[in-house]
């Protein structure tokens, strides 16, 4: 979503033909394989990255003839990325339209609403639909998402290209184009009303089939089919299971809630199951004006309240006022109560109001695909944040894995999550089992990025580098104190504040990990009166002379690092920006920095995803730039960290990688007043999933009002219909490989 700042206002806003494996369709996997000159170039490394990549059981034997100890250097003459793009640029637009290179076709496969279960009526373009209903429908603002190879038997085939379940994250809504036109959404607010919002958000698991026309279809009658509202208890796990701060009157024992919030990006393990993080779940909660000083309430909790965005008597930008309804049933007064974290209660601890609510959100939750028996977990060892989303290092055979994460919100933090349990390929195939061998225990790091282009991982553990009971800011009296207050942690050990941390993503030719920074503009930006000057690692602070005017990182940039070593353990690393985001034509000794031109200019790089053949792929949820042209998708073969230099920008000096220039190019536009996020392909390379999140966002229920009829307009330019977030399939003409 966009304006996702913290304490700021949300201003913006398949039984038909199953064909596994046709002969017909090549597997990137095998065309890796045929580059690599030597098998010993495959290094136990590059053999597990395969394997998880690759869908490679067939790779992993090769692991094992390899020297585990030496460096995974190795692996990066392993896999040779696609020296140049096959596509032409598309140009800039302002259409109410998808627009995408020629040659290039797509099809929507799930917009907002659309049944996923047989039985459920369509979308009435209405909002007639009833709320309950919304816990068979696809949800809104669908974002980050995963492509799982669905075997015949059932279980996960990650070289599976015509049969499949995707996992897409509905991180918000947009009210306008939920209800009918007329109904009033004045507080308090009516139940079901607030039933279909929060059945909205959440997530959706669908089974997609290629029909005998070799075009993915939703199979409605799958029983992988199914929706996480945030009526779906899910178990916390990790150190703040069982803890004090998750009691609440849903669960006193603190072990359990309900429901995954504002799910932005997403993660894919080794183990094929999907991670989603939970973003701007806090701003979500009310508590009212003196709830701070009710004689309950500890003063580090307020403490923890402030420092995460909730502070007392405020209206947050996600606040829908759900907690003001007053159920009709008594027994469901809870589903919606839920949502006021003030003291409401008389208990010492929070067992009989839901003050301790918030603590049960922000985190990295694990769903099994395959299983939809299974209670997804919420693993609180990868801490609690704006969680965008959670990308894994390359797995190698014997060591531990590392998980790299962003906090979204302004001058917020880049952590890594390092497993205490060693890879072992065997575990690819077992699901949530897995989960809790590997996410269960480990250690938790905080970035800081230094002056001179190394950085250094800070452990975020209980009784090191200052986490201590007598830490004068806030007592991190046990683990579970200092994942519930992860900020505050990382606060104390120094980490550096970066400019919005988006999606990350591993480089599967070389390790090294990427991370966009989205932005930090407005008159409270970096070096525009926020207190906080530039840095190397977040170097710019600017006016955007024309167009929309403002100030601060308006454009944002995308870092990268390089751990030392190559391993996921390392606690000290080397960085570079990139790419800096900027509009051609501005300055391009301040601002373009990257020497961007017309075919390859964005704003606000927000999702990151590298393909399987080391494409990088760039989203942008933008606002500054749209008065030229909306939001896109760019692919680029990215470099390695050093391949530039270190340059001085308005005195401040920092490190940048060469100039993209045509290895990097826009490959989509989208709608009015949309955002491009969530994007996978098939393992054979010929199928792109690509989502288009709330097209026309800041328009009104009128059609008059709307600003967008997208999908819809892009068959009738004269549409009325309403704009509706989506899934888009997109597919190459002559049946190649995206991109290429
Ligand atoms: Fe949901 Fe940070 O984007
Ligand atoms: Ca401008
Ligand atoms: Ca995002």
């Amino acid at each position: 979503m966009s304006q996702n700042d913290n304490n700021l206002p949300h201003l913006d806003a398949h039984d038909v033909n199953i064909d596994r494996n046709p002969s017909s369709n090549s597997y990137i996997g095998d065309i890796l394989q045929v580059r690599l000159s030597r098998r010993k170039a495959l290094g136990g490394s590059f053999a597990a990255t395969a394997a998880m990549l690759f869908g490679g059981v067939s790779l992993t034997g090769c692991a094992s003839d390899e020297d585990e100890s030496a460096p995974v250097a190795a692996a990066a003459t392993g896999l040779t990325p696609p020296t140049a793009l096959g596509f032409t640029s598309v140009a800039h637009s302002l259409e109410d339209l998808v627009k995408l290179p020629t040659g290039y076709s797509f099809s929507v496969l799930l917009a907002l609403g659309d049944p996923i279960k047989s039985g459920v009526a369509d979308w009435a373009d209405d909002g007639s639909e009833a709320g309950d209903s919304y816990a068979d429908r696809a949800g809104d603002h669908h974002d980050a998402m995963n492509y799982f190879g669905l075997g015949a038997d059932g279980k996960w085939d990650a070289k599976a290209s015509a049969r499949g379940l995707l996992c897409i994250n509905h991180e918000a809504i947009t009210q306008s184009y939920l209800h009918g036109e007329a109904v009033s959404l004045a507080e308090p607010r009516d139940e079901d009303q607030v039933v279909k919002e929060m059945n909205a958000h959440g997530v959706s698991v669908i089974e997609i089939r290629k029909n005998t026309s070799g075009k993915f279809e939703l199979d409605k009658s799958s029983s992988f089919n199914r929706r996480y509202t945030q009526d779906s208890v899910m178990e916390l796990t990790g150190p703040v299971r069982g803890s004090k701060f998750t009691v609440t009157a849903f669960d006193t024992t603190g072990k359990k809630s309900r429901g995954t919030l504002n799910n932005c990006g997403s993660g894919l393990t080794p183990w094929g199951t999907y991670l989603t993080g939970e973003e701007n779940w806090f701003a979500y909660f009310r508590r009212a004006a003196g709830d701070d000083s009710n004689p309950l309430r500890l003063a580090t909790d307020v403490t923890l309240l402030k420092r995460y965005g909730m502070t007392q008597g405020s209206t947050l930008f996600n606040d829908k006022g759900w907690m003001t309804v007053t159920a009709a049933d008594t027994a469901e007064q809870n589903r919606f109560s839920r949502w006021n974290a003030g003291i409401v209660g008389s208990s010492v601890n929070g067992s009989d109001d839901f003050r301790n609510e918030p603590n049960s959100f922000g985190y990295m939750v694990e769903i099994d695909p395959f299983n939809p028996a299974a209670t997804p977990k919420k693993r609180s060892w990868l801490g609690r944040m704006s969680h965008e989303g959670c990308w894994v290092s390359r797995p190698v055979a014997g060591k531990p894995l590392a998980f790299y994460m962003g906090d979204d919100s302004i001058g917020e933090y880049i952590y890594k999550f390092v497993t205490d349990a060693v890879w072992d390929p065997a575990d690819a195939s077992k699901g949530m089992a897995a989960g809790d061998k590997y996410l269960d225990s480990g250690k938790l790091y905080a970035a800081k990025f230094n002056a001179d282009g190394s950085g250094q991982w800070f452990e975020l553990a209980h009784g090191k580098n200052g986490l201590t009971e007598d830490n004068a800011t806030f007592p991190f009296t046990s683990q579970a104190a200092v994942i519930v207050g992860t900020r505050l942690a990382a606060d104390t050990v120094g980490a550096t504040k970066m400019d919005r941390p988006e999606w990350g993503g591993v480089n599967p030719a070389t390790g090294e990990v990427y991370m966009t920074l989205t932005k930090w503009d407005g008159s409270s930006g970096r070096g525009q009166g926020s207190g906080l000057a530039v840095d190397a690692a977040n170097p710019r602070s600017y006016v955007d002379v024309d167009g929309k005017m403002k100030k601060g990182n308006v454009h944002g940039h995308i870092i990268r690092w390089k751990e030392d070593g190559d391993l996921a353990t390392a606690t000290s690393f080397q960085w570079d920006v990139y790419v800096f985001g900027a509009e051609q034509d501005s300055d391009p000794a301040t601002i373009n920095l990257s020497g961007l031109d017309a075919s390859n200019d964005f704003s606000a790089p927000d999702g990151l995803w590298f393909d399987p053949r080391g494409l990088l792929w760039i989203q942008t949820d933008d606002g500054n730039y749209t008065d030229v042209t909306n939001c896109m998708m760019l692919a680029a073969i990215p470099g390695m960290v050093g391949d530039g230099g270190q340059i001085t920008v308005n005195g401040q000096k920092t490190y940048k990688g060469a100039n993209p220039g045509s290895k990097m190019r826009r490959f989509l536009v989208g709608p009015v007043d949309c955002e491009i996020t969530g994007v996978d392909m098939t393992p054979d390379g010929k199928t792109m999933f690509v989502n288009i999140q709330h097209p026309g966002e800041t328009g009104g229920r009128t059609v008059a009002s709307m600003k967008s009829h997208w999908p819809h307009s892009q068959s009738d330019a004269a549409s009325t219909k309403r704009p509706r977030s989506a899934t888009i399939i997109i597919t190459k003409d002559d049946g190649g490989m995206i991109a290429l």
